[in-house]
């Protein structure tokens, strides 16, 4: 239920996706390393966690590590893995206390055979919850969903299960990663830049964008706030005119 008195219970946006950008630049402000940066950036993912759900967000995708990090340097890498471990490992208690179902979505199978199996573990003890889907974006890339889904989809015909004029945007979206969601409301990228670096492509397609110019260890509580307020200030069209709109 939502908590913050300015915020309309009625227009809370089922799906959030974020793009939690600026670590490293927050932490070479304070002329620390990068890995510094990470850290303070799970704090905001716990409290931004925490507000979704109290919200009644129902699912909250985070960006967390995508299919291009893995050119990042090893310490690095193997730093944000030792951090979402221990974030799982920790977080379990309050995922199962709060109502949180945890999911997934990227090329799992790249991640360290620990860090799957603690993924794997959370998921299924989380299972059963129906509160906010915490979705963790790891390894994630958004062409490459796409294609395997084509591959996926690819197979299918070549099976003879079925016809190619029967693949249609539902067809598409089921082989996605993301088969089940619905496709994000409100895209928040913070850290200043104006880009999607892959994020999402084919779920995006209708969501509200919001670029912030908070690093993302100091986008808590407040921020997010702020962002659902700007959502619901905005009018929704979807290819409609206003007035249309209007007159339902
Ligand atoms: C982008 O900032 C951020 C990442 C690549 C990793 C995000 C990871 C976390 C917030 C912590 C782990 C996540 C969870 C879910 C526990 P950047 O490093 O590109 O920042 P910069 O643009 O300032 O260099």
């Amino acid at each position: 239920m939502a908590q913050h008195k300015e915020i309309d219970p009625a227009r809370i946006p089922r799906h959030v996706a974020i793009v939690m950008d600026g670590n490293g630049r927050w932490a070479e402000c304070r002329h620390q390393p990068r890995l510094f940066g990470h850290r303070a950036g799970v704090e905001s993912v716990q409290e931004v966690v925490t507000v979704a759900a109290d919200l009644g967000i129902q699912v909250l995708t985070l960006y967390a590590f995508s299919s291009e990090n893995w050119k990042r340097p090893q310490a690095e890498v193997g730093g944000l893995m030792s951090l979402l471990k221990t974030f799982l490992v920790r977080e379990l208690d309050r995922m199962l206390q709060n109502n949180v179902r945890l999911s997934c979505i990227g090329d799992l199978l790249r991640l360290p055979a620990d860090v799957q199996e603690t993924l794997e573990q959370s998921i299924k003890a989380t299972a059963a919850n129906n509160g906010l889907i915490l979705n963790l974006a790891l390894s994630y890339g958004g062409r490459a969903e796409i294609t395997q889904a084509v591959q996926r989809i690819g197979r299918l015909c070549q099976a003879g299960e079925l016809r190619p004029d029967d693949i249609d945007e539902e067809v598409i979206a089921d082989h996605l990663y993301s088969a089940g969601l619905p496709d994000p409301d409100l895209l928040i990228r913070t850290g200043g830049e104006a880009r999607l670096s892959n994020f999402l492509l084919w779920q995006s397609s209708y969501a509200e964008i919001l670029f912030s110019k908070v690093m993302w260890p100091d986008f808590r509580r407040e921020a997010f706030v702020d962002a659902i307020l700007d959502f619901q200030r905005r009018e929704r069209r979807f290819g409609k005119t206003g007035a249309q709109l209007r007159t339902g």
